[in-house]
């Protein structure tokens, strides 16, 4: 591949920036500036320096966020700034797009892709990828709360029974929950079906992947593209 083609793939620019850039000196390969545009590079396992910045090839962008609180999963957000925000322009210029939604008070583990197939399988309600929640509730969580969330509540809009594929206390007030659905405000609403209300919600898992420790809110890492997880993850229907 043409070095600027590779560039304006990673979303460094329109095609004529990206040229410019390589023309500028900016853009170095093992270590070595290449200023020819039109250099021909193998992009499988290709890091290339930009600015100075390190920049591996992926030819899909799979990248997990730390979202902190106070950012909006929205394209177009309100009050609050978008989580794109938190990414660098590249990823940004690519398109990609958060993987389902979190409110703009929940935290944790978000999946972004420019991979429009891979988002569609990861979202699709009869993939039931599991995900997993910590909420903090204002009030004691009891043992039949855990039963009614297990065996499914009645949310407004959908007659269906929304139920956790497990729920379990880990503290007075706090609660673990795998959902495998993907409903709108799902815990804060199945929660408040059961008489309590949540106040902190936190995302730790979804599908196989976990947040990783050492990832602190508001930073993102790509993930590698040999993560199978949304084959491994798939139930059947
Ligand atoms: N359920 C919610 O209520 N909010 C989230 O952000 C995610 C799941």
């Amino acid at each position: 591949m043409q070095l600027a083609a590779l560039l304006f793939s990673q979303g460094f620019g329109t095609r004529r920036e990206c040229a410019a850039l390589v023309r500028a000196g900016e853009v170095r390969v093992g270590g070595v500036v290449v200023d020819e545009p039109w250099a021909e590079v193998e992009p499988t396992g290709l890091v290339v320096e930009v600015g100075g910045v390190a920049w591996p090839y992926h030819p899909r962008a799979l990248v997990l966020l730390h979202k902190p609180p106070g950012y909006e999963c929205s394209q177009k957000p309100g009050a609050w700034p978008s989580v794109m925000t938190l990414l660098p322009p590249p990823l940004r210029r690519r398109g990609v797009q958060p993987v389902g939604r979190l409110d703009q008070d929940t935290t944790g583990l978000l999946l972004l892709t420019d991979d429009g197939g891979l988002l569609h399988r990861l979202t699709h309600p009869k993939r039931h990828v599991a995900k997993v929640y910590q909420a903090t509730c204002a009030d004691p969580v009891t043992e039949d709360q855990l039963t009614r969330l297990r065996e499914g509540v009645v949310l407004h809009d959908d007659p269906a029974p929304a139920r956790a594929a497990s729920a379990a206390t880990t503290g007075p007030h706090a609660l673990e929950l795998t959902l495998t659905e993907g409903r709108y405000h799902q815990v804060k609403r199945m929660v408040a079906a059961v008489g309590n209300r949540v106040v902190a919600l936190h995302r730790s898992r979804f599908g196989p992947l976990a947040l990783p420790d050492d990832l602190p809110p508001g930073r993102w890492r790509w993930l590698d593209a040999g993560m199978r997880f949304d084959a491994a993850q798939d139930a059947p229907g």
